[in-house]
């Protein structure tokens, strides 16, 4: 072994030493895997003992393969799978490779590493490496399988239990998303090609540095902005190039808003701007109901200057529950707010997740939010950089920041 793979080695037993659950394990390996590798694309994949299926949790690079899975024996993941033997194939050898089932899409002439992850006894599931510039080398492949050995022992070890995304259709789906603005004379990407899956119930954090583009993606997949190319769908429904009228009932009905900048009407009561909303939905929930579930009912006759801003945001937030959307889009809701305010009030947006199980897309550039996500997509200058699946998301009231 050479220096550098000793390196990576002693990284790993560092980063799983300090890795308390297992999707931060298996995150935080896979970020050194692929870095290790000069890989620009990696996923980790996981067995479910169940269903017998193993589903890509963790992913690195710009793809979205979480919530694929692949059954024993089908496509290369479930080769590697079921007979526990790494696989490394080189560009010129790959022609149309299926990873997970029959209907992942094919990649071609691209270098390939995938390698299981077991312990002597047991097969957990398997990681996979693409996208590098040259062929995976036989050295590449023998440290991947000593630190993925590494890695099994180690969850079985804490135990990790590993909890299956259930297999269904998302709710939005994201596909290449390309937003270019006109800077004087030139043409500036803010988004460089976006793909995301929302499945219903999901909150999903979307996390980057502020201006990596955060906003633009929200108000696209909103309706409230254009992209320049690429294609968002919307329970089946094709919001690429809607028509105005599509676009306004789009808006009225199946996205609910939560901003910043919580926008009330300084000059109707709490509750007028809940009910104002209402009465232009057609399915509008009761906005008694929706201030209860905000935890305000009792403030439903004061104007918004007698508030504070924690009560402001969650009456905002009561504002776009009352239409029932399918999907709630929050920009940033806490970032006006001190630490305090903000638990309460993502306290709240954890119990319309899971109790309305209403499907919550939530941007920040605050990492600890994202801890309470089900799913934590990394954007970085215009791209997404990673998504993982946080099996065990923590409650609001127990972020810390
Ligand atoms: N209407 C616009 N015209 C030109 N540039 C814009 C416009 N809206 C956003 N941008 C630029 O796009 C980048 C991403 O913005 P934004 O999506 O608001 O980032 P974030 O929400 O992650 O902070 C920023 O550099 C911003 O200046
Ligand atoms: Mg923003």
């Amino acid at each position: 072994m050479d220096t550098l793979h000793v390196q990576i080695l002693w990284q790993i037993m560092e980063a799983l030493r300090e890795s308390n659950q297992l999707e931060d394990a298996l995150s935080n390996c896979l970020d050194l895997f692929c870095k290790g590798t000069n890989s620009p694309k990696g996923t980790i994949w996981m067995l479910d003992d169940q269903s017998k299926r193993t589903i890509a949790i963790t992913v690195y690079g710009t793809s979205d393969a979480t919530g694929e899975s692949a059954g024993m024996g089908e496509g290369l993941v479930g080769r590697v799978i079921e007979s526990g033997e790494s696989e490394l194939l080189n560009a010129s050898e790959v022609q149309n490779l299926k990873l997970a089932g029959a209907d992942s899409p094919g990649i071609t002439g691209k270098n390939v590493l995938c390698v299981p992850i077991k312990t002597p006894k047991n097969i957990v599931g398997c990681m996979l490496l693409t996208g590098k510039e040259e062929p995976y080398t036989e050295d590449e492949k023998t440290m991947c399988e000593q630190c993925c050995a590494i890695l099994a022992l180690d969850i079985e070890d804490k135990g990790f239990a590993f909890r299956p995304f259930e297999e269904r259709e998302p709710i939005v789906t994201v596909r290449n998303v390309v937003k270019e603005f006109m800077n004087g004379e030139e043409v500036r990407q803010v988004l460089k090609g976006v793909d995301i899956d929302v499945y219903p119930g999901e909150l999903v954090v979307v996390l980057g540095e502020s201006g990596c583009g955060k906003s633009t993606l929200l108000n696209i997949i909103g309706g409230m902005d254009r992209m320049t190319s690429g294609e968002v769908v919307v329970e089946g429904k094709d919001m690429s190039n809607p028509t105005e009228d599509e676009l306004t009932k789009y808006r009225r009905d199946y996205v609910g808003f939560i901003f910043q900048a919580y926008n009330l009407m300084p000059n109707l009561s709490a509750y007028e701007n809940i009910e104002f909303i209402a009465e232009i939905s057609d399915k509008a929930m009761d906005s008694m109901e929706a201030l209860k579930l905000v935890g305000l009912d009792e403030k439903a006759d004061n104007m918004p200057t007698a508030l504070s801003g924690g009560q402001m945001q969650r009456i905002s937030i009561a504002r776009a529950l009352v239409k029932n959307p399918k999907i709630i889009l929050a920009d940033e809701p806490t970032a006006a707010l001190d630490y305090e305010t903000s638990i309460k009030v993502l306290d709240v947006i954890e119990k319309i997740s899971k109790e309305n199980d209403t499907t919550i897309l939530m941007v920040t550039h605050n990492p600890e939010i994202a801890k309470m996500a089900n799913r934590v997509v990394k954007l970085r200058d215009g791209k997404i950089s990673s998504i993982r699946v946080n099996l065990h998301p923590l409650k609001a009231t127990d972020l810390v920041w």
